[in-house]
């Protein structure tokens, strides 16, 4: 049984605002995320959580919420009655209608004027800048004071932008920690290792000795309850934007002067900034759109898109991405970047796969192998990297296999892994910035990605079906056999 051991005496008091403290957010992601911190003595001893929110709730009654809600998104062999109990104490409950100034005064009596304040807005985005003006009217924003946001993050340029300035108003940019989950996942993070820190692959890291480059993330879910928030949204928003172009930019980013937050957060701002704009022709030419049909996904049978709860009827919202994307640097000149997101895919797997060009001549004969190398990182769900060679058959002749380097990073090096958003957690906790997006990298993504959503509606795009249960349309993989190509699951 895990107990919480005793938070460092040093540190100093810590409140933690959650606004939308009685959302789906918190109940499934923060509050576990906040329950693990507090086993595992990352909170400081003197921390309170207080959840805002709207309903005319005692504290008792927020607890209810949290044991009913929250509870079962913990992990089972991490509970236990004490350190719960414990955890539970550190709770508190601010009833605040967020457009009513007035109300905020509930939330300035429960907070400590020399505690380390941090209010995580886990609320729509169009609700930060009130929510802001309103803090700061209280007198709750000053220099002990972070603010965390959460996505979406703007639904075009110009509403980031208008978050990035009416946030800015009231916060400095190193108080503002935007939260990109997929910068908090264990495996993201060693990538950064795994380039930085492995001298092999840095000769090797660029054109023309990498053919090209695949980002796949891929959910077997659907849409579940979220079509309110998902029609309007889209997978192009709601993945490709964000977790897909940060991952491009870790993959893609120059070695940073040192891990301080700017350094790398500088890099990855060149990546974005790099990125070929795409014009009508190569939206035509190079992205495809989907949607799922109804099919089988592990064995069940499960609805279209069109028929899911809350789905308008001919809705011609995204739930697939695949596209080619182009970087207008020297190290990538003409590598293709294949970026593909989908819901109610054949499993869930999220993989990078780095595909190294062929020998300028080579006198082993091939057989049907026609690429020798690629080093495929596995993100999700099993943590491994696997590094495919050809070797030679046993026996007579010069005939060869592929073979694979496997390393199981879960097997290969014990210890716990947290959650993403309890690593986030703790990073804003201790200050750390590295892992959270800056405004300028938000916008310059939007930048990129916009033209291509005004570019699919000016060509009246409509997204291809596909059948739930599959890799998504067809024309994702004609994307790649044009360039004589497969997805790594075709290879
Ligand atoms: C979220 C998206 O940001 O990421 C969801 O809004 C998506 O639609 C989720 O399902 C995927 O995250 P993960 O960590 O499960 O890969």
């Amino acid at each position: 049984m895990i107990t919480p051991a005793s938070s460092s005496a040093l540190d100093p008091a810590l409140d933690m605002v959650i606004f939308g403290g009685a959302g789906d957010l918190s109940a499934r992601k923060l509050l576990p995320a906040l329950y693990m911190a507090h086993l595992h003595d990352s909170l400081p001893a003197e921390t309170r959580i207080i959840a805002v929110g709207r309903a005319d709730w005692t504290r008792e009654q927020y607890l209810n919420f949290v044991e009913e809600r929250s509870r079962p998104f913990v992990d089972n062999h991490a509970l236990n009655d004490q350190a719960w109990e414990s955890f539970l104490a550190r709770f508190d409950y601010a009833r605040v209608d967020i457009s009513v100034a007035d109300t905020y005064g509930h939330l300035a009596e429960k907070t400590r004027g020399d505690a380390l304040r941090v209010f995580y807005l886990a609320t729509a985005p169009n609700l930060f800048e009130t929510v802001c003006d309103n803090l700061a009217a209280c007198g709750l924003i000053d220099d002990r004071a972070r603010v965390v946001l959460e996505k979406p993050l703007g639904h075009d340029l110009a509403s980031a932008k208008a978050i990035n300035a009416s946030v800015g108003r009231h916060f400095p940019e190193d108080r503002i920690y935007r939260i990109d989950h997929y910068l908090g996942k264990e495996t993201v993070q060693n990538l950064m290792v795994l380039r930085f820190g492995n001298a092999i692959f840095g000769p090797l890291w660029q054109a023309p000795y990498i053919r090209s480059v695949q980002i796949t993330v891929a959910e077997s879910v659907g849409v579940g309850s979220r079509a309110g928030f998902y029609d309007g949204t889209g997978a192009m928003r709601d993945m490709i934007q964000n977790h897909l172009l940060q991952l491009l930019c870790i993959v893609a980013m120059e070695p940073p002067v040192s891990l301080d937050p700017d350094a790398v957060r500088d890099e990855k701002l060149k990546v974005l900034r790099s990125l070929r704009p795409m014009t009508i022709e190569t939206i035509s030419r190079d992205t495809v759109r989907g949607q799922y049909a109804a099919g089988a996904v592990d064995g069940e049978s499960v609805k279209g898109y069109l028929d899911e709860a809350g789905v308008p009827a001919g809705s011609v919202t995204e739930t697939f991405v695949a596209l080619r994307a182009q970087l207008n640097n020297w190290r990538w000149a003409n590598v293709p970047f294949f970026l593909r997101t989908g819901k109610r895919l054949r499993d869930r797997r999220s993989e990078i796969v780095i595909e190294f060009a062929d020998m300028p001549f080579s006198i082993i004969p091939r057989g049907p192998y026609a690429h020798a190398n690629r080093l495929v990182i596995q993100l999700q769900p099993e943590e491994s990297i696997q590094l495919q060679m050809l070797a030679k058959e046993p026996g007579s002749g010069m005939h060869v296999l592929p073979v694979s380097l496997n390393l199981d990073l879960q097997q290969a090096l014990a210890g716990r892994r947290a959650e993403a958003y309890e690593r986030l957690l703790v990073d804003v906790i201790r200050g750390r910035l590295t892992h959270f997006m800056r405004c300028d990298e938000l916008e310059a993504a939007w930048a990129w990605v916009e033209p291509i959503l005004s570019g699919w509606k000016a060509l009246g795009d409509k997204p291809r079906s596909y059948i739930s249960g599959t890799y998504g349309p067809a024309a994702s993989s004609a994307l790649m056999a044009r360039e004589n190509m497969v997805w790594a699951e075709e290879a």
